[in-house]
């Protein structure tokens, strides 16, 4: 039986896990599941919203580290983690994404000798200044099995010198919790909150420090967002490090940012599914969000200069428009002018709902090629 620490630290790694641990408790011969929490996300509706609504059991372990600068969070989760993977000697830890608690968590367990399966590996921006982009260079590095969502996250580890042993496409993991909850969440009553129901409107995300660090960026996303509410309803859930900026940089007192734009709270994982589920248009800096449009079919603006999710561009509905205020409105109105053709959305391979049982099944074949003599 294969002893797994499942890794959850911010908001997007829940709906990652959540399916893996959920099949490795479906498979109680084969694996033993733990989950460590280590707390990079705190609030309760960017952390205990999400295990309620998917159904995490509760972290066995919580490394309580809170925010931070980089070094400091990840240093954090280093020395807290440490000693959890040398009293419970997992067989494997598995870590999520390319946030800073994915990368703290390999680099404590590659030191240990304690194997690292990387969910979502092989993704790259190319854009080097975006933490993100680091986190998921190195955790590749550091992984002895490398679990890729797409074809193309497969050529960029090759390319690396990954050797193709260490790699495996199993789809994506993501979509495998979008398909479980996507009835669920029809009980949800996000649309009528906002009073959106039955009505075309435009949902919108942003977090990314290039976004929304900078008063000017922000300002000039604003001042699009509020245009585009002029052709439609916007709905914002906005995220912490948002509206402190938002505050901070004093734009909610500027007119021409105003608008019709009905700003929230961050929502749990069924009210947000429930409502971009139903919108005609999302402009998001997100990259889970990317990836969950494409797999709706609902027409997807990324707000940013790339994506590490070229599949959502080539394949899906994906659009990446860059952050400038008059691309972003011309984009928007184009994107509500066309019409759909339809058909059912255009999805990639293996993003079925059943990425999390390869990941099981990848596991156990590369326990028995590290460890011939059994286990
Ligand atoms: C982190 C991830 C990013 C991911 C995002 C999703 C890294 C480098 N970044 O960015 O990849 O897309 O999560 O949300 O790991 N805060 C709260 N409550 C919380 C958590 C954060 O108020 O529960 C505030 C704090 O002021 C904190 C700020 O948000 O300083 C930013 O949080 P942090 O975890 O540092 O980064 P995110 O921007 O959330």
């Amino acid at each position: 039986m294969l002893k797994v620490i499942n890794v959850v630290g911010a908001r997007p790694n829940f709906m990652k896990v959540a399916p893996v641990v959920e099949a490795m408790r479906g498979r109680p011969a084969e694996f033993s599941p733990a989950v460590v929490h280590t707390g990079q996300h705190y609030d309760e509706r960017m952390s205990d919203a999400f295990f309620r609504d998917l159904g995490l059991p509760t972290p066995d372990v919580h490394l309580g580290v809170g925010s931070g600068s980089h070094a400091q969070q990840t240093a954090a989760v280093m020395q807290r983690f440490e000693p959890v993977v040398l009293e419970q000697r997992p067989d494997w830890v598995l870590v999520v994404g390319d946030v800073n608690s994915t990368l703290a968590c390999a680099l404590v367990c590659s030191k240990l000798g304690t194997p690292v399966a990387h969910v979502e590996a092989g993704l790259r921006s190319r854009d080097r200044t975006m933490p993100e982009e680091i986190n998921r260079l190195l955790t590749d590095q550091l992984s002895d099995l490398l679990l890729t969502p797409s074809e193309d996250a497969d050529r960029n580890l090759i390319s690396e010198g990954i050797p193709p042993e260490r790699v495996r496409l199993v789809g994506n993991v993501m979509i495998d919790s979008l398909l479980k909850h996507l009835t669920l969440a029809e009980r949800s009553e996000a649309r009528e909150r906002f009073a959106v129901a039955g009505s075309a409107y435009a949902v919108v995300t942003l977090h990314r420090p290039s976004n929304v660090d900078d008063p000017e960026a922000l300002r000039r996303i604003l001042r699009a967002l509020a245009r585009v509410s002029r052709h439609l309803p916007v709905v914002f859930p906005v995220h912490p490090r948002t509206r402190r900026n938002i505050e901070e940089f004093g734009l909610g007192r500027e007119e021409e940012l105003r608008g019709d734009i009905r700003l929230t709270e961050p929502l749990g994982y069924l009210d947000f599914l429930r409502l971009y589920s139903g919108a005609r248009l999302v402009l998001t800096d997100s990259g889970g969000i990317q990836e969950e449009t494409t797999a709706l079919g609902i027409p997807c603006l990324t707000l940013r200069e790339n994506t590490e999710r070229p599949v959502t561009v080539e394949l899906g509905t994906n659009r990446v428009v860059g952050t400038d205020e008059e691309r972003i409105v011309s984009e928007a109105e184009a994107a509500l002018q066309r019409t759909s053709d339809g058909g059912p959305p255009r999805v990639p391979p293996l993003w079925d709902g059943r990425a999390a049982e390869r990941i099981l099944d990848a596991l156990l074949e590369r326990t028995r090629a590290l460890r011939p003599d059994g286990f």
